[in-house]
């Protein structure tokens, strides 16, 4: 697939970089691919014109066995490339992301792709291609929800060490892709209870994991009262401070993981594992990250205290989450009735096992 930059341009780099998209045969492309990487060589921009759109379509594949057996080269590659770059040591997170499509979470294209701190620009066709990229694809670009970078929740999800059978809630599910790689990892016998506080995106979620039966997705809020016990709770929108909901539905050994950051800003995810008693829970940080508002979850004064304390460094020697009120010298921030310190908690017995 042949990309334009932002100025609406072809350029050398961006060929170079997804030249290996390029599977058409067609005597049209390539000779239109020849000439198109010598005026780039020489120099010379190439706009997107009619022809340069109709030469990128015809990449795709007229048959649909071929367009099937093309998506899932596209997905393997993409699996293979996040697996890599979220740094997963567990070979079964590949595996979930070669077997999830993309194409029904993200709904029909073109879609619009979010630059990194920049606008969302429209991919120029409907080739999926576009989505199986390490990049933010627009849920509703007006609201700025996005289905989240696949190297990210790679990380984040190798970390939270899902097995086979368990039980886990994911708090803002979106249209439920991550959802659905959640579901892959616990297994046919394992449960995924995913919410969305958003009634349109909850039915979209619901439509697209209707054929996982361990799947239930519910429309509200997933902090407050009535949350199922759980082994895991993966937290897609940021928080000043965990609720006090995902860490009492945790079973022993449970692991939390969720954004630690003031709204609109930056901070990272933070790995929580209910010990089998005391205040002392294991905790770690495994990742920058910038998420959305959680609604229901933001405070603008701890919001401001968390920003000066992540600009402040030192966040990457937390250890363990203190559920006493009582921080002492290891603290590094503290919010009402929990503190993060850099001493490891002294309850050995929890170990997140694969
Ligand atoms: C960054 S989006 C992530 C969507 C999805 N995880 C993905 O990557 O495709 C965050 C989602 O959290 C939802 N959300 C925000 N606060 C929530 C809450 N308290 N309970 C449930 N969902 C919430 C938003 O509506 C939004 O859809």
């Amino acid at each position: 697939m042949l990309y334009p930059d932002n100025a609406g341009k072809m350029s050398w780099n961006r060929l170079h970089q997804e030249a290996h998209f390029l599977p058409c045969r067609r005597p049209s492309t390539i000779r239109w691919a020849v000439e198109f990487v010598n005026r780039v060589q020489a120099g010379q921009t190439v706009p997107m014109t009619s022809r340069t759109k109709a030469a990128a379509r015809a990449t795709q594949p007229d048959d649909p066995a071929a367009a099937a057996d093309r998506a899932a080269r596209l997905r393997g590659f993409f699996a293979c490339y996040v697996a890599t770059k979220g740094g997963a040591t567990d070979p079964r997170i590949e595996q979930a992301f070669t077997a999830v499509p993309r194409e029904p979470v993200a709904g029909p294209g073109p879609w619009q792709i979010r630059v990194p701190d920049g606008p969302y620009i429209p991919t120029p066709d409907d080739d999926p291609a576009y989505l199986y990229q390490d990049w933010l694809v627009a849920l509703d670009a007006a609201r700025g929800i996005n289905i989240g970078e696949a190297g990210l929740h790679a990380r984040c999800l190798d970390a939270l060490a899902l097995r086979d059978g368990e039980e886990v809630l994911h708090v803002g599910a979106g249209a439920g892709y991550y959802t659905a790689v959640i579901a892959h990892l616990v297994g046919p016998s394992g449960r995924v209870h995913a919410f969305e506080i958003d009634a349109e995106l909850a039915e979209r979620a619901r439509r697209n994991l209707a054929h996982l039966p361990g799947v239930h997705v519910h429309a509200r809020s997933g902090i407050g009262d009535g949350l199922p016990p759980a082994d895991a709770v993966y937290v897609n929108a940021s928080a000043v401070g965990p609720s006090w909901s995902w860490l009492d539905a945790l079973r022993t050994g449970g692991r939390l993981m969720f954004p630690l950051h003031a709204p609109g800003g930056y901070g990272a995810m933070l790995r929580v594992t209910r010990p089998s008693h005391g205040p002392a829970w294991p905790a770690t940080f495994v990742s920058t990250a910038g998420f959305i508002a959680c609604e229901g979850l933001q405070d603008q004064a701890a919001g401001r205290r968390l920003a000066a304390a992540f600009a402040g460094g030192g966040w990457q020697e937390v250890r363990s989450l203190r559920t006493d009120d009582a921080p002492d010298g290891t603290c590094w921030f503290a919010g009402e009735g929990w503190w993060l310190s850099t001493e490891a908690a002294d309850d050995g017995t929890i170990r997140v096992r694969r």
